[in-house]
């Protein structure tokens, strides 16, 4: 049975609010973080040991070589001394290979000619050998001839393209800036920065037949099965794909990527299981980079403090073809009023690793520099920060004049205000501790809303309920708040509760993307429980509304029954969430507050961040811990993104210098301060059939900004190119001495 529902209407019933088993929401942990703790939840690359486990030693390894320039063709591969390694039984260079991993949400995946170099790291072949040190050996031996040719390394002064339905403009944003009374007109630049999971890509890719299985590191198995399909010319059924557990993936594992499709080729070749993990090095060479951005933003505003007018030009880059490009001006569109409004995007074609989703796309990058920008103006014209964000936001979008499905981004800056105290540290002004000099800043949080179709299948059953999905949990908490949606739904407490997920032979879950994830198939959650609950129902002759669920029990009226009593056997329903007009009708945001106090070290421009506060709006919240954590690592990664993080090609031959976790610069432990999130009581009526809204990449829109503004709160400096490493602190500092 299934229950479909096209969400054409809002749903404001909040009906999660009215259950009796009160576990949403609730803070529990994860369900399967025992088995992550304890290494019993067996990762992508681990998988090849537990075919071991099974008796089946026969797998082998594979190691993708790269390219070694930037542009051009590989016109040999000279293999003598790679196939002399003992153990190694191929060199592959099979045409269905692909060059770059699927865009998320693809669903193809045509095979891309790999002889044809488009950057430095680029996969050309495959190795394939006993041991993953033979083949890494030998990988090292593959000798390359090429044919080169010029290639673009410099996105600043590479040919570019304006992709037609990125540009927008409404009003006269030159006049607006002419009659402002105070206006600003500044550019920042940010680097090329990587998703950098902790758990690197690896596929593992066996035949049955005509059939293959890949176990792999994926975000959005059917999609990626789809994509897996397409790159080896079979049909979908043809193919599938597991994925568990996977250990983060922050864009890099949307879509299907060079390891899987050679894995699959190689393993259908050789007969034999094979396993080909990417190295630390080639995860930063071949897994989607995001884009460097050049952001230019003019705001202008009128005495009373109102904007009126609002530009945002964005020069990103990617590979030429590619149909990606850095979403940077997403929530410019509608964050702040103003009538006056200009948006241009354009693409630099370069010959660097190729750009695609990474960590909350757009907003990551582009909110923060918005409000690097807010803050400037609101210097410039002697508002508060928080007070010039207040008298600017607007009643409906102010660009396609759609009501907002709810808005809570002054309700989440005054809370925000509050708990930091930041109308009296401001009026206190710099503070200073020996050479260390402390300020605070601030910024807001907003990050658009989707929903997407999902499949999920519930069973109830005397031993309790099982949640089957394709659906991921990429370290999220999915697993957890599907969990909680059945036990709330069904009355079962949430350790009769089994959640399985990512394999494609379960129904088709929306895949972790975009912050879908939660609202989504928590909604697919809800569907099939309400049609259990109405089986139940009709047997005990009462309206499902009327239907109490608690404890194992069932209760209608003065009656009530053991659950395990009423079932014989086993009720079975599926979930069908699809959207549908609802979402169109109006513009679906989170939204959020930052606040950060940071130390900036006069003599060494070294900054050290005391402490953040995120303030959060997204609907109803499933698990407070899990969302919780989900804007911890946000804010970590804003303030990675404000302090060190930089993906630093080689200006010569486009190579890629910071590609290990020694050079790329991320946030430690010791970096982190204490961060502090709250969170606002929230439901969205179209947020699905749970008021909920996707949360994962909040936390990072507009971290990085409330860091770079206390910089210069606390020792005057802006810092207009990203990171803001002490270099760059000391150049500022001695200006202003200068
Ligand atoms: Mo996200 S960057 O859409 O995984």
């Amino acid at each position: 049975m299934t229950a479909h529902l096209i969400f054409d209407e809002p749903d404001g019933r909040n009906r999660l609010d009215s259950m009796a088993q009160d576990v949403i929401g609730r803070p529990i942990d994860r369900s399967e973080g025992a088995l992550k703790v304890s290494g019993r939840a067996v990762y992508a690359a681990e998988q090849a040991t537990s075919l071991w486990s099974e008796q089946r030693t026969d797998c082998l390894f594979g190691i993708l070589v790269r390219a070694t320039v930037a542009r051009g063709r590989v016109t040999s591969l000279d293999t003598a001394d790679a196939l002399a390694v003992s153990g190694v039984r191929e060199v592959l260079q099979d045409p269905r290979l692909v060059r770059h991993p699927a865009q998320g949400m693809a669903r193809k995946s045509p095979p891309q000619e790999v002889a044809d170099v488009g950057c430095f790291g680029q996969p050309i072949a495959l190795v394939v050998a006993d041991s993953f040190e033979a083949a890494r050996e030998a990988a090292r031996l593959v000798r390359v001839d090429y044919e080169t040719a010029a290639a673009e390394l410099d996105p600043a002064s590479a040919p570019s393209d304006l992709p037609e339905k990125k540009q927008s403009s409404q009003g006269d944003l030159d006049a607006a800036m002419r009659d402002a009374s105070e206006s600003l007109d500044v550019t920042y630049r940010t680097p090329s920065m990587a998703a950098a999971a902790m758990e690197p890509h690896a596929a593992l890719a066996w035949w049955e037949g005509d059939r293959v299985t890949l176990c792999g590191a994926y975000q959005m198995v059917s999609q990626n099965a789809e994509e897996l399909a397409d790159a080896l010319g079979i049909a979908p059924e043809k193919v599938r794909v597991l994925s568990p557990y996977i250990g983060g993936g922050f864009g890099s594992k949307l879509g299907i990527a060079p390891e899987a499709v050679a894995a699959a080729v190689a393993a259908e070749r050789l007969g034999r299981p094979v396993m080909v993990p990417l190295t630390r090095q080639q995860e930063f060479e071949i897994a989607h980079r995001r884009s460097e951005t050049e952001q230019r933003v003019r705001l202008a505003l009128d005495a009373d403090g109102l904007l009126t007018g609002i530009g945002h030009e964005a020069r990103v880059s990617n590979q030429p073809g590619e149909t990606f490009s850095e979403p940077v001006q997403q929530a410019t569109h509608y964050t702040y009023r103003g009538e006056h409004r200009s948006i241009r995007h354009e693409v630099a074609r370069v010959n660097l690793t190729c750009a695609g989703s990474v960590r909350a796309p757009g907003e990551a990058v582009g909110v923060t520099v918005l409000e690097l920008a807010m803050d400037e103006l609101a210097e410039k014209a002697g508002i508060d920060p928080v007070e010039l964000r207040l008298k600017n936001i607007p009643e409906c979008d102010p660009e396609s004049g759609k009501p907002f499905s709810s808005h809570m981004l002054a309700e989440a800056l005054r809370e925000g205000a509050d708990r930091f105290g930041w109308t009296s540290r401001r009026q206190r002004g710099r503070q200073r501790a020996g050479e260390w000099l402390i300020g605070c800043g601030m910024a807001a949080a907003v990050r658009v809303n989707f929903l997407h179709k999902a499949r999920v299948r519930v069973t109830l059953s005397g031993e309790g309920v099982t949640i089957e999905s394709s659906m991921t949990d990429i370290g999220t908490g999915t697993y957890t708040i599907l969990t909680q949606i059945a036990a709330e739904m069904l009355g079962i407490p949430p350790e009769r509760v089994t959640t399985r997920l990512g394999d494609t032979d379960l129904p088709e879950g929306s895949g972790s993307g975009g912050s879908i994830g939660a609202a989504s198939n928590g909604s697919a959650t809800y569907l099939a429980c309400e049609e259990i609950r109405r089986q139940l129902a009709s047997r005990l002759g009462c309206a499902e509304e009327d239907l109490t669920l608690k404890d194992g029990r069932a209760t209608c009226g003065n009656r009530s029954h053991d659950l395990a009593e009423l079932i014989h056997e086993p009720l079975v329903a599926e979930g069908f969430f699809e959207p549908g007009k609802a979402m169109g009708r109006v513009r679906s945001s989170t939204w959020g507050a930052h606040f950060a106090e940071v130390a900036v070290n006069e003599v060494t421009g070294e900054v050290r961040v005391r402490s953040m506060l995120g303030v959060f709006a997204a609907g109803r919240i499933l698990n407070e811990k899990t969302a919780r954590s989900q804007c911890i690592g946000g804010m970590t990664f804003g303030l990675g993104m404000a302090l060190m993080e930089e993906m630093v090609h080689d200006g010569r031959h486009g190579h890629v210098v910071s590609r290990d976790l020694a050079n790329y610069h991320i946030p430690t432990n010791a970096d982190v301060p204490r961060i502090e999130v709250h969170f606002l009581h929230e439901r969205d009526a179209y947020g699905g059939t749970l008021q909920a809204k996707g949360i994962g990449e909040l936390g990072i829109c507009g971290a990085g900004a409330a860091v770079l503004n206390a910089i210069h709160d606390a020792c005057g400096v802006r810092v207009r190119e990203l990171p803001a490493t002490p270099d760059k602190i000391l150049a500022g500092l001695c200006g202003m001495q200068g």
